[in-house]
């Protein structure tokens, strides 16, 4: 291991919950690899998931009792689910079973693990293993999508040999990645001094997409999963500042602490930002908008049987932020730009164009980042000739780089001082 790795999870309190699958051997070399990061790690099992690996394994390995049913209580002065779950900084579901994937999205807590995933206030994440038509089953999918929903951590499954011989995917990820996406997801704190310097602050952020009906069955939108303004509202709200989303249609939950306003149409949402802009110290549109709209929509479905083909004619929708701009009052902007090609050069003229003091430029149509993903890699201007760069990171990692801009761009802004921070 890298000098710089150890102690990545000091402090760090990991509950792992093993469910029943063959993969459970796997979860001893998880537990093993969080605690040469520093991470103390507590272990539950299922039932089923105790026909797989002895619970005395993991008891040797973690060093604590392991809990299965709901009254087995070493703590008999306070509930264990309890005392489990205060401080916990992850949950984690290695393997994840079906059936326990099942009662996680439907709130059952009928031994241990289940209830203890209930009482947990720290990340979640699931790592799935089960037969690949098990993992393809609708009713598997439709479980693991309300868990997303919820901001629970997916670590996908890998493809390769099952239990059953057959090859496909369901096979639980790597260990290697599996510690991975605990440690990013339990570090995801801000990587610079929190200090509420938004404290007294009002801001304004808008995420998603939205939506322009054609018919009451079919609409113009665009890939936006809103992921990037929710961190952005999320970090604001940590900083300290007094935040109020405006949200196109997601599946997100709403960040803890943050006033969200749900809008459907580009004019909803013109609308709701315009009524909260005038109080806002930041605006920032992370938003994608739909840029088109029917005239007017069709009041009935059109039957393809009636038509040959379809011919739109549309018109523009307002633009939100260029609007912005020639609100009174004084207020800080930052745009997003998406890009498929000339990223700053795209993004600096939209930036003037668009009357903003900042423009965050990300690439789109590149996998794994921008519009649905959970990755982001920014380019940050300013209008004073600053440029900062992040790597790929988490959105929640980005939204922090955001905001340290945002502070630091003030700072030079109030100072005069138009040099780049380099
Ligand atoms: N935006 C807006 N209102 C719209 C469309 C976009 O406020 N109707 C905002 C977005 O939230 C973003 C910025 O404008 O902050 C740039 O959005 P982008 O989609 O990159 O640019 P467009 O203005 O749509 O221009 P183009 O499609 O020509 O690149």
């Amino acid at each position: 291991m890298r000098q710089a790795e150890e102690g990545r999870l000091e402090g760090k309190v990991i509950l792992l919950a093993i469910t029943g699958s063959i993969a459970a051997y796997k979860a001893c070399e998880v537990l093993r690899r969080l605690q040469d990061l520093g991470a103390d790690v507590r272990v539950t099992m299922t039932r089923n998931g105790a026909e797989f690996v002895t619970p005395m394994t993991f008891a040797a390995l973690s060093g604590h009792r392991v809990i299965s049913g709901s009254f087995e209580d070493p703590y008999p002065e306070r509930l264990a689910h309890i005392r489990w779950a205060e401080g916990c900084d992850a949950f984690c579901v290695v393997p994840a079973s079906a059936d326990f994937i099942a009662k996680m999205a439907h709130g059952i807590a009928d031994d241990f693990p289940s209830t203890l995933h209930l009482a947990v206030e720290g990340e979640v994440l699931v790592a799935p293993a089960m037969e690949d038509h098990m993992w393809a089953h609708p009713a598997v999918r439709d479980n693991v999508s309300i868990l997303r929903s919820r901001g629970v951590h997916i670590i996908e499954p890998s493809s390769g040999y099952l239990a059953s011989g057959r090859v496909g995917p369901g096979r639980l990820a790597d260990p290697s990645e599996i510690v991975e996406a605990i440690t990013s997801a339990v570090q995801a704190e801000l990587p610079f001094d929190t200090g509420g310097w938004l404290s007294g602050q009002r801001v304004l952020v808008t995420a998603g997409p939205t939506r322009e009906h054609i018919d009451p069955v079919r609409v113009i939108t665009n890939p936006s999963s809103g992921k990037m303004g929710y961190a952005l509202a999320e970090v604001a709200r940590q900083l300290g500042a007094e935040v109020d989303l405006v949200s196109g249609p997601t599946l997100l939950a709403d960040p803890p602490g943050v006033e969200v306003v749900r809008v459907a149409t580009t004019g909803e949402m013109a609308e709701a930002v315009e009524a909260r802009a005038t109080g806002a110290n930041i605006v920032v549109m992370a938003a994608a908008p739909a840029d088109f709209r029917m005239p007017e929509s069709h009041a009935y479905k059109v039957k393809k049987a009636d038509v040959s083909g379809l011919s739109l004619e549309l018109v523009p929708t307002p633009d939100i932020l260029s609007r912005l701009a020639d609100l009174p009052g004084d207020r800080l902007l930052v745009g997003f730009a998406a890009e498929t090609s000339d990223l700053e050069e795209g993004a600096a003229e939209k930036m003037t164009r668009k009357g903003c003091d900042m423009i965050v430029a990300n690439q789109v149509g590149v996998a794994g980042f921008g519009f649905e993903a959970d990755a982001n890699e920014v380019v940050i201007l300013d209008r004073l000739g600053g440029r900062r760069q992040s790597g790929p990171a988490a959105k929640i990692k980005i939204a922090a780089a955001i905001w340290a801009a945002v502070e630091e761009f003030r700072e030079r802004a109030a100072g005069g001082d138009s040099s780049s921070p380099g």
